[in-house]
């Protein structure tokens, strides 16, 4: 089988497609058909600044994908020739809390990803496509799906919660969906008025200009008549951890899971953390017990991801690109 795939040698701007023979199949793996990937910060980090660690060359970039299974290896159970499937983000990480091994072995970083048309992977790593999405809406599921679902779990998100969402980018508003599945206020922040109506249109009941408000911690305040948010969903990291402690209630949770804004701290309020015996919470995606639990939330709501353009596959610079323009909403797609 001929697999049309980006390779790429070291870190810089991607070429253009080559056709090569795609890996061979072994016992428990099986072969795919990509139909769609997404773009995520981290591919920008692996492929175009090499940031990441542990990268290894040469490598077919990109951890998302939705595909269709057009062979199966010995001893497949779990899946069969025709299924539309997931790849999980962690293929190691079954359940519960990480360890080194499960967060091993990253699809684009330390294994060929899902830049290419035909890739084979481990069956057991394999969730079942939502039914009601499209390739392009169910490939932006694995990365920031899974991370904003771990997310909203970690820090606790329940209904009647009031839970802070920063910038309208994949990860929050995958975060703004789960938490109103979840029966809780959001309060949105954006850099963009635009922006924020349309985070109003999928559900936010509140939304503060982070741009025109740097502060915004107080309007936090306002809005709950003092008492502070139960949950932040933090994506920004160096600039924005400070407000976020700031707007979280006696007894809240933070989840920090980006660094859009930076990635250290100077004016972390460590004294207010104490104060306020905030639980603080680092997480990575999530593992593939995590993925398929998402998928079936979706499934039952019916749930659409917010997907902001769809680039040709030739075009896969293009999309870096333009993920890095930070003019997106939601997420951007590549279809093959
Ligand atoms: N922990 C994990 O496993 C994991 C997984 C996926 C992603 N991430 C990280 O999470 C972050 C977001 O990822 P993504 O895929 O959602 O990125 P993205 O689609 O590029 O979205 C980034 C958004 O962040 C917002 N933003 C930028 N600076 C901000 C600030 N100072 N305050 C508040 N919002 C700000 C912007 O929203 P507006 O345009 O509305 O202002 C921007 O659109 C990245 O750092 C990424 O590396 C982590």
């Amino acid at each position: 089988m001929q697999s049309v795939a980006y390779v790429i040698d070291k870190p810089g701007r991607l070429s253009k497609p080559i056709t090569r023979a795609a890996a061979g199949r072994r016992a428990g793996e099986v072969l795919l058909r990509i139909h769609a990937t997404s773009v995520n910060y981290k591919d920008y980090l692996g492929v175009v600044t090499g940031e990441l660690p542990d990268l290894t060359w040469p490598r077919v970039p990109f951890a998302d994908a939705s595909a269709e299974v057009v062979e199966v290896g010995d001893g497949v159970a779990n899946v069969s020739i025709g299924d539309r499937v997931i790849p999980s983000f962690f293929p190691k990480w079954q359940a519960g809390d990480p360890t080194a091994d499960g967060l091993s072995l990253i699809h684009g970083d330390q294994v060929d990803g899902m830049l290419q048309t035909h890739v084979c992977v481990s069956s057991a790593c394999l969730v079942p496509t939502p039914a009601h999405l499209s390739d392009v809406e169910a490939a932006t599921l694995g990365c920031a799906g899974v991370t904003a679902w771990r997310a909203c779990s970690k820090a606790s998100v329940k209904p009647g919660h009031t839970v802070v969402i920063q910038g309208t980018g994949g990860v929050s508003l995958f975060a703004l969906g789960f938490a109103k599945m979840a029966g809780a206020t959001v309060v949105l922040t954006s850099s963009s008025d635009a922006k924020l109506e349309r985070g109003r249109a999928l559900g936010a009941d509140h939304t503060i200009n982070y741009g025109r408000i740097p502060e915004w911690s107080t309007a936090v305040s306002d809005i709950t008549d003092g008492r502070g948010a139960d949950a932040i969903i933090d994506v920004g990291g160096g600039h924005t951890l400070a407000q976020s402690v700031r707007s979280a209630r006696i007894g809240g949770h933070i989840a920090c899971v980006g660094f859009v804004s930076g990635r250290e701290s100077a004016e972390f309020p460590n004294v207010v953390v104490m104060a306020k015996n905030i639980t603080m919470v680092g997480s990575t995606v999530g593992s593939i017990d995590d993925t398929a639990d998402m998928c079936r939330a979706i499934d039952v709501h019916k749930f659409r991801p917010s997907v902001d353009r769809v680039f040709p596959f030739g075009e896969a610079q293009e999309a870096v690109d333009h993920l890095l323009t930070q003019g997106h909403f939601g997420k951007v797609s590549i279809t093959m």
